[in-house]
């Protein structure tokens, strides 16, 4: 018997064919039994006719439980009625194990059980939604980078050193001495964009997050490109192009998914084209100011102010030239006000917050070493960073884009902890 998976089922039409799979949901209408079958790559309604297949057989079809394992065959119809287009008329099927009752049912469930249930909630078509366009998120995003002559090169998980500030720091004990998870893979690709010019890395970064907000996990995935010679201006224009590109990509290949399963208004999506709406830090403000929010020129924009900024624009809008005390230590001045950096932050529309933050690098060994040491950072663990100043210092841009709040934003989910198949957070390390 030829087996086949449910998404390329309309192959099969008028031929038998084996199935292996979950019981999603069955009914019994009369002498039909409907049995909705789940097989990872799609749900398929499988039908038996009692005279067909037998009374005891039959009977035995009415004991399946939900997620029961099952193997069915039989021939594969057209039919219209049927979820998906095709129907299978079963001629047989093997029980592998009758499941025990199903935590998750089709009835509301809160979002703690849900998430205490995350390995079996990923069953959930809601959920495999969200991770299918997650799994293609990333494929759109290796495929930017891999077809513009950037160069994919890991960078490590254990660190000695801070990169964005040490108050999310992770600290691991490091057969006696101190590692810290990384927080950005940024500072090693500084030193790998100097060996091959274009790079970018794309791996797990931990965050110690001990704010409970929809968009901070503690283990999130990030892309960061590095690119040697790029000044802010080229970085931004890349961040643009390469956002329009993953959704292009997203929304040509998951259309059915955001448009059935979760409800996405997709003319939002459509709307999100290079060049974006780009604001100086000062013009931000501004807005802000003018629409009634006192928000103080020198602080960070907190949720609702990236929202109202947002909320003025269709496409995502880029913040450029933030004030330096509340960036990194990393960024390279504003050569015309020393206040600024060359600092970028992309905002998703409809209140999805920054997805990308990035600039411009400093080049200048004192200046680095200054604020170094202005950010109580220790300067031994940064030697090697140094280095990279000391030898053929050069100027460059980077940035990194937060993965789940991307795929959050994408898919119109409210959290995002959905956006990621095992979410790490404040209240969470299980399952
Ligand atoms: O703005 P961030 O902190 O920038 C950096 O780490 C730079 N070193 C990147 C670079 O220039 N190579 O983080 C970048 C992005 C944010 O815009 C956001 O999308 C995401 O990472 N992010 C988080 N996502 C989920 N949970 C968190 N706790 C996040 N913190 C940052
Ligand atoms: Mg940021």
């Amino acid at each position: 018997m030829q087996k086949a998976y449910i998404a390329e089922i309309g192959r099969y039409t008028g031929k038998s064919v084996l199935l292996e799979g979950w019981v999603y949901n069955s009914r019994r209408g009369g002498k039909l039994f409907f049995l909705l079958v789940r097989d990872g790559t799609g749900i398929m309604q499988c039908v038996a006719f009692k005279p067909e297949i037998g009374a005891e057989r039959f009977a035995e079809l009415e004991k399946l439980t939900q997620e029961s394992s099952i193997r069915v065959w039989g021939n594969v119809r057209a039919d219209e009625r049927a979820p998906g287009g095709y129907e299978l008329s079963m001629e047989g099927f093997e029980v592998v194990q009758i499941a025990e009752e199903f935590p998750i049912t089709p009835k509301e469930h809160g979002s703690s059980f849900l998430l205490d249930h995350r390995h079996l909630w990923l069953r959930s078509k809601k959920q495999f939604a969200i991770l299918k366009v997650r799994a293609r998120t990333q494929k759109a995003i290796r495929d930017f980078f891999d077809s513009r002559g950037f160069t994919l090169l890991d960078t490590p998980i254990f660190t000695p050193n801070a990169c964005e500030g040490t108050t999310t720091l992770f600290e691991t004990d490091y057969f006696g001495d101190k590692a810290y998870l990384t927080q950005s893979g940024q500072l090693y690709n500084e030193a790998t964009a100097a060996a091959f010019g274009k790079v970018y890395t794309f791996g797990p970064t931990f965050r110690a997050e001990k704010s409970k907000t929809r968009r901070h996990l503690t283990e999130f995935w990030m892309v960061e490109p590095e690119v040697a010679w790029a000044r802010l201006d080229d970085i931004i224009e890349l961040g643009e192009e390469f956002v329009t590109y993953v959704v292009e990509q997203v929304l040509q290949d998951c259309r059915g998914l955001l448009v059935d399963v979760l409800e996405r208004d997709l003319s939002k999506l459509e709307a999100v084209k290079a060049p974006f709406q780009r604001l100086h830090y000062d013009e931000a403000v501004k807005l802000l100011n003018d629409k009634g929010n006192a928000f103080e020129w020198g602080s960070d924009f907190g949720a609702p102010d990236e929202t109202l900024i947002a909320e003025q624009f269709d496409t995502p809008v880029v913040v450029h030239h933030f004030p330096a005390a509340i960036k990194a230590f990393y960024m390279e001045p504003d050569p015309d006000d020393a206040k600024y950096c060359l600092s970028v932050d992309f905002l998703a529309p409809e209140g999805y917050g920054e997805i990308i933050g990035g600039g411009e690098r400093s080049a200048n060994l004192d200046y680095l070493r200054e604020q170094i040491e202005k950010h109580d950072l220790p300067e031994s663990v940064f030697r090697w960073y140094l280095d990279l100043r000391r030898y053929g210092a050069f100027p460059h841009s980077g940035f990194g884009l937060g993965l789940e709040r991307t795929v959050s934003w994408i898919c119109g989910i409210h959290h995002l902890r959905e956006a990621i198949p095992f979410p790490r957070t404040l209240q969470r390390l299980e399952p």
